[in-house]
């Protein structure tokens, strides 16, 4: 048990792995706080596109053939930020390809409670060679504060692990894990999950409604799986940071994708969208002023080519 799958993630990055190797390969776009921890502690990292359709195979095998790669860092399932799921059929490349060219897969699975398709498996169920470390965490299905995560390691890392977490924090708070051995013995857990999922599916359909209805072509929104997360494209002319920043001031809290590219890729212009703290009515009056306030930042533009600076100090 770690401190969160966060803290997984850090330890990951600091310890030696046996195959040598030291550069990271991330997925772009990526969880922003992977790539910040990366940047802080100074580790190479190279990212290969991930799209709304997922990866392109021959250049991952490029990658793993021709780069010093220490672990392939993937979210499989419910992608942040783009909401999407890899196919079975990827996460078996992934797997054959990590054992072909001695590159660890780290696979954070830090939605799987969310997961509705019972035939959706993780990489690691196709892992022959012991090199995907699976990674979950317990801060969406239950309560961030709970900081409690899990990841189940091959063999060969267990006592290196150890030996960087107790350096760490000595241990995983004893207090959380003992209220999620209660919540998951008493089948609290289980009833959570499935109120959650169900929840988050209507929310989600929520999103995808709202967005049909206000949005036009400009606009695009991913054509998530389910999760938490849909990644929203905006039009080229309209700023994400710009809008965001306007909508925060009718507090209608969007996020840039921008912290989710390595700064020599191509940043590509959008939002992540988040149900997770909006219900259905909230959802669809926040993407109607989306809208609204899009067409008022484009409009201004259009009347005053340099009207950017006119909202520079929000
Ligand atoms: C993809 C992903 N991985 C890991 C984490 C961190 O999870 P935890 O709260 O368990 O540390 C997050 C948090 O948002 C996340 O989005």
């Amino acid at each position: 048990m770690v401190s969160g799958a966060q803290q997984a993630l850090h330890l990951l990055a600091s310890m030696p792995f046996p195959n040598g190797k030291s550069a990271v390969l991330v997925e772009q776009p990526c969880y922003a706080g992977m790539l910040k921890l990366l940047n802080l502690l100074g580790i190479t990292a190279i990212g290969i596109a991930r799209t709304e359709f997922g990866l392109d195979l021959d250049e991952l095998e490029r990658h793993f053939r021709n780069n010093s790669i220490k672990f392939f860092y993937t979210v499989p399932r419910f992608h942040n930020p783009l909401g999407t799921s890899l196919s079975r059929q990827e996460k078996e490349a992934i797997a054959a390809m990590a054992e072909k060219y001695d590159v660890y897969i780290v696979e954070d699975d830090y939605l799987a409670d969310l997961e509705t398709d019972g035939r959706s498996d993780p990489i690691c169920s196709y892992d022959r060679s012991g090199r995907v470390i699976y990674l979950r965490s317990f801060s969406k299905i239950m309560l961030p504060g709970l900081r409690l995560g899990a990841a189940v390691l091959p063999e060969a890392f267990i006592h290196s692990f150890r030996m960087y977490k107790s350096s760490s924090d000595l241990s995983t708070s004893a207090l959380s894990q003992a209220a999620l051995e209660i919540h998951l013995g008493s089948g609290l857990f289980q009833r959570h999950a499935a109120i959650m999922r169900e929840r988050y599916g209507v929310r989600m359909k929520a999103l995808q409604e709202a967005c049909g209805r206000y949005l036009n072509e400009g606009f695009r929104l991913s054509r998530s799986a389910g999760g938490i997360f849909a990644r929203l494209e905006l039009p080229d002319h309209l700023g994400a940071e710009e809008l965001a920043a306007a909508l925060f001031q009718k507090d209608v809290h969007v996020f840039p994708t921008a912290p989710c590219y390595l700064p020599s890729v191509e940043i590509a212009n959008g939002l992540r969208l988040s149900i997770i703290r909006a219900n259905e009515q909230e959802i669809g009056d926040g993407i109607r002023m989306l809208r609204e306030t899009a067409d008022e930042l484009m409009s201004r533009s259009r009347t005053n080519p340099s009207g950017r600076s006119a909202i520079t100090w929000i």
